[in-house]
């Protein structure tokens, strides 16, 4: 296992929010039904299945020497057991385009998406479902591991269990506490079932999981509420992930909390009604690198907004605040803005805006935000310049 010699700088994407072609999950399902709560289909995304060199060349241009991407697991293994081969060979051709430029590949093996089999037969709740995945993860580092510089298991296992299981407004849509409680076990299992087939696959890279993180704001009165919220999103997986290689930190925000639970948003409001909060990054890779004692990288951090100057200010403050947690000596190998590219944002459509490029959606063009050139730069001035 080794980790690249330097820093990695990059951005995040998820292949189901800029590949397109992402009929046979159970989002695209989800999100064309006729009484669905989704704003609009994904359909062709940022069309990046096709346009992946254009993709790579900003990235290759903006001289940031990472990427992270996911694989669709729907389109690997479009129905139980049998693997497309030309989906394999389409994301080694991406991952070889990212070496040819001296981008490595962070690859996230599920990014949200189910393959329609897998949620047809119950998804994470089949008691197969780690089998499945420890299959399919198999599957990958056979065909792709020595092409894989960092591997990201599973995406923020626990919003997937929260959105998914408990509020009911991510697939398969249930409201239900116990239901919710096991999934996110179910996660744990799943996640360690593809480190065991990634580890003993072809290639030796790091491998961790992706966590969905907050900055916990604590009024009097709500220390019960912070630990009841906190034990089930984040303490359950930080406590489990101490033989993984690293931890993924992602946040975007805070929460504060007081005698009535979780309190309204005051203050500066994103787009996506959170609050502005970059000083986010240097609480919950502080926290992160506390619990769980291994290396962090920050797989996500970002803000969805039509106000490019918003994005630099939101970033110039993260990265004060992990220039901050590493002088104090918290171990972080790499930091991935969210995201590349304006992309499809699960139950809001195309509305928000988290790219440092805009994409056109009729033509797929991209044009640079002033923020790439902002975030190329900051790269480069890190961290002296946000001391
Ligand atoms: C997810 C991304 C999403 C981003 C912005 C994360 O929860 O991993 O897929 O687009 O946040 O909301």
């Amino acid at each position: 296992m080794a980790f690249p010699a330097d820093f990695m700088w990059g951005t995040s994407t998820a292949g189901y929010q800029i590949e397109g072609g992402g009929d046979n999950t159970d989002w695209s399902r989800f999100e064309t039904k006729p009484d669905t709560i989704a704003t609009e289909p994904c359909g062709d995304a940022c069309d990046s299945w096709n346009r992946y060199e254009e993709d790579l060349e900003i990235i290759e241009s903006l001289g940031l020497n990472s990427f992270r991407l996911s694989l669709e697991w729907a389109k690997i293994e479009p129905q139980q057991g049998v693997f497309s081969k030309e989906a394999v060979s389409h994301y080694r051709d991406v991952l070889q385009a990212c070496h040819a430029r001296g981008i490595q590949t962070v690859v996230t093996l599920h990014h949200f998406t189910l393959p329609l089999w897998v949620a047809d037969l119950g998804g994470f709740e089949h008691p197969e479902i780690s089998n499945w995945m420890g299959n399919y993860a198999k599957h990958v580092a056979a065909k792709l591991g020595e092409e894989i510089d960092v591997a990201c298991t599973i995406n923020e296992p626990n919003i997937v269990a929260l959105m998914g299981y408990l509020l009911g407004v991510f697939p398969p849509e249930v409201k239900d506490r116990s239901r919710y409680d096991k999934v996110n076990e179910a996660m744990r299992t799943c996640h360690f079932a593809m480190r065991e087939e990634l580890r003993n696959g072809p290639g030796t890279y790091p491998i961790g999981m992706c966590l969905s993180m907050q900055e916990y704001i604590c009024a009097e009165g709500g220390e019960g509420t912070m630990e009841v919220i906190r034990t089930s999103m984040e303490d359950q997986y930080l406590a489990a992930v101490g033989d993984d290689d690293f931890i993924g930190v992602q946040c975007y925000t805070k929460i504060e909390l007081g005698a009535d639970g979780i309190m309204p948003v005051t203050g500066e409001v994103t787009e996506m009604g959170y609050a502005f909060w970059p000083q986010c990054v240097e609480y919950t890779v502080r926290r992160a690198a506390t619990m769980t004692g291994i290396p962090v990288i920050v797989t996500e951090n970002g803000i969805g907004t039509d106000d490019d100057e918003q994005r630099i200010r939101y970033l110039n403050g993260a990265l004060q605040g992990l220039a901050k947690v590493m002088d104090e000596g918290c171990d972080v190998r790499g930091y991935f803005q969210w995201s590349l590219l304006d992309n499809f944002e699960w139950v809001l459509g195309y509305r928000p805006k988290f790219g440092i490029v805009e994409v056109d959606r009729t033509s797929f063009k991209r044009t640079r935000k002033p923020s790439a050139a902002w975030y190329a730069d900051a790269a480069k001035t890190f961290p002296a310049a946000f001391k």
